[in-house]
């Protein structure tokens, strides 16, 4: 890792400013998915086991700038607590007076966590003032929020220039190695699965992806796009005829370099589909040549295509997943994306890596979270680095 970690700097009586990322779900005031709350703990507790202090900085939901109780981290401070086995001081303000003396107060040993910074409206400016005051609370920064390092703000990347040294976390560390050093040289067959709802938000991973994989499996509503760009009929799927030249594009470039490009063969597909209520109507397939007909919509990859999928992934060394492939929120619609999954979970001689959002959710929900080699806490920020961007909350960081 060219960036200094949290095993480079002395913690011992330090107070230490650690941004995490606890946007976690929540439901009537309960945490739905607890996956960044255990990510973040090897670099809580390390702090605290060196003698450190750890003052917790994260963003819940996207409150503008403004106080609303909705967005209240209290309720994150309890699960933390509760998963720490020891108490989380839960501080209501992330920055000024009284949240530098609560601070001030805090013995080492101890955990805290501030009130969320997207209360102020600077942080997603990354006004220097607010990352000042930011810096005021510790005297160390570590980054650890890797499902926020896309988004340059006064607590991401603004306070790295006032408080150093300013590390990665260990959450972030083996993000980057997972999504980073293990995809780059992975070991072969490399099979990536790749899904979701647009080729539009896909064409940058989908194109530096063909330079490293060895099969592509493509499903979700993208795959429609790819099927129109083959002379098939979508019906009322979801596609994107703009992008036909961008998906056979992408088929092409596959060709010249020898990747395996699998789309699917076969498609669930209903009459009508009502996301808000979870239902669908009459539900149907495509034909023997995967045509769909006008009134109906391809809403998950059909049985033929999750077998032949599996296969491949049987045989594979390494696995990147990314997006689902279908809407497996509707459990008419999740077969196919629970198969994948589980077809990733049985290789256990592979790397198999999720890469995020989504895909994430479709593999728990599947019950193959603890069978698979690596979950990513990143959505928006796994698929930016994935495109090979660079992350402004790593970027902000100390060189080694
Ligand atoms: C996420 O959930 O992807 C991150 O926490 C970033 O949240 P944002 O998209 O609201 O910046």
């Amino acid at each position: 890792m060219a960036k200094k970690t949290i095993e480079d700097i002395d913690l011992k009586g330090k107070k230490a400013v650690i941004r995490v990322d606890f946007n976690v779900p929540l439901q009537g005031g309960k945490i739905t998915d607890n996956t960044r709350i255990l990510g973040a703990l090897p670099t809580i507790k390390h702090v605290i086991e060196q003698g450190g202090t750890a003052i917790l900085l994260s963003h819940l939901g996207r409150p503008k700038g403004q106080v609303n109780p909705k967005f209240s981290l209290a309720p994150v401070a309890k699960a933390l607590a509760d998963e720490l086995g020891q108490p989380v001081v839960f501080i209501p303000e992330s920055r000024g007076e009284a949240a530098e003396k609560a601070v001030s107060e805090l013995s080492a040993g101890s955990v805290a966590l501030m009130e969320n910074v997207r209360f102020h409206e600077g942080e997603e400016k990354n006004d220097p003032e607010l990352a000042k005051d930011f810096a005021k609370l510790g005297d160390v920064f570590i980054n650890d929020a890797f499902g926020t390092a896309h988004r340059a703000h006064a607590s991401t990347a603004g306070i790295a220039s006032f408080l150093k040294p300013a590390v990665a976390g260990f959450l972030i560390q083996s993000e980057l190695e997972y999504l980073g050093e293990k995809t780059e040289s992975a070991e072969s067959p490399f099979v990536v699965i790749l899904g979701g709802a647009k080729v539009s938000d896909k064409i940058t991973v989908i194109d530096r992806l063909l330079d490293k994989a060895d099969t592509i499996l493509i499903g979700g509503a993208m795959a429609y796009t790819f099927a129109l760009a083959n002379g098939k009929t979508v019906g009322d799927s979801l596609a994107e005829p703009k992008f036909i030249e961008t998906a056979k594009a992408a088929m092409k470039k596959a060709k010249e370099k020898g990747v395996k490009f699998m789309l699917p063969v076969d498609n669930v597909t209903v009459d009508s589909l009502d996301f808000d209520n979870m239902s669908v109507g009459n539900i149907g397939a495509s034909d023997e040549s995967g045509n769909i007909p006008d009134g109906w919509e391809g809403v998950d990859i059909g049985p033929k295509t999750a077998a032949l999928y599996a296969a491949e992934l049987a045989g594979a060394k390494t696995i990147l997943m990314n997006g689902p492939m279908g809407i497996f929120e509707i459990e008419a619609c999740a077969k196919g994306s629970f198969a994948i999954a589980e077809a990733v979970a049985k290789n256990q001689d592979a790397i198999s890596i999720i890469g995020g959002g989504d895909s994430v959710k479709a593999v728990k929900q599947a019950g193959f979270g603890d069978q698979v080699s690596f979950i990513s806490t990143g959505g928006g920020a796994s698929l930016e680095f994935l495109e090979g961007k660079s992350l402004p909350g790593v970027a902000a960081l100390e060189e080694k």
